[in-house]
């Protein structure tokens, strides 16, 4: 049996990378994971439970849990959109034993895809997957990606300050690129894709045309 074809697909917030993913997975008929939503899942069972998303053993008995009875619902809760989850996501994301206990939960969706995965998140080409034929790594200007997260909080219904949101996303970089553990960074081999000034579909068209050299 053909093992599933991987793409991995990392980059910053707001870079458009959760839309090419789940672009490219309804495309290709394959399996999609979006990695951040784990961290968030386990970012926001511990505010559920009055707990601080600090303190790392809490983090890790959240983590174990998560993996011990994760299902594709869990992940869909549109309450992990919240900036509360995100940022309790962010906290999480940066303690070692967190990462490793979430780390096999990933690879395994990875290999059990039937067809093909594409995950999703900031370390999937350096550490989950590093194997991956294919791997992108999606970067945006940071006032593009503000603006992105303000018209899409708008659409939720949300007021969003965009001096605000383009403070917190740069706060978001400088920690998920200086954390010592899975910092955000392209594994050597990833495509790097712009998209400050292209549309969804065109990042999508040339995704394709990349992806269709190992195909
Ligand atoms: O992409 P996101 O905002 O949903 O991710 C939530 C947090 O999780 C973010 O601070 C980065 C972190 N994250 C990570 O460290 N590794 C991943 N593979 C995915 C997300």
């Amino acid at each position: 049996m053909t093992p599933p074809f991987i793409i991995t697909i990392d980059g910053p917030a707001g870079s458009g990378k959760g839309t090419l993913a789940r672009a490219l997975a309804a495309h290709l008929g394959f399996d999609h994971l979006d990695t951040g939503k784990i961290y968030r899942r386990v970012g926001y069972d511990l505010l559920k439970a009055g707990q601080d998303p600090h303190h790392e053993p809490s983090a890790l008995i959240a983590a174990n849990r998560l993996t011990s009875s994760l299902t594709p619902e869990m992940l869909s809760d549109p309450a992990l959109r919240d900036d509360a989850a995100g940022n309790a996501g962010s906290v999480v994301a940066s303690m070692p034993s967190v990462r490793a206990a979430l780390l096999e939960a990933q690879r395994q969706f990875a290999r059990r895809a039937t067809k093909g995965a594409v995950l999703d998140g900031r370390d999937c080409g350096t550490v989950i997957c590093p194997e991956a034929p294919v791997k992108f790594f999606v970067i945006a200007r940071p006032d593009v990606r503000a603006r992105r997260r303000v018209d899409e909080l708008s659409a939720m219904g949300l007021p969003a300050v965009y001096d605000d949101v383009l403070k917190d996303i740069l706060a978001r970089d400088e920690r998920d690129i200086h954390r010592p553990i899975a910092p955000l960074k392209p594994a050597p081999d990833a495509i790097l894709l712009d998209t400050s000034d292209i549309s969804a579909e065109a990042v999508f068209n040339r995704a394709l045309s990349d992806i269709a050299r190992f195909l």
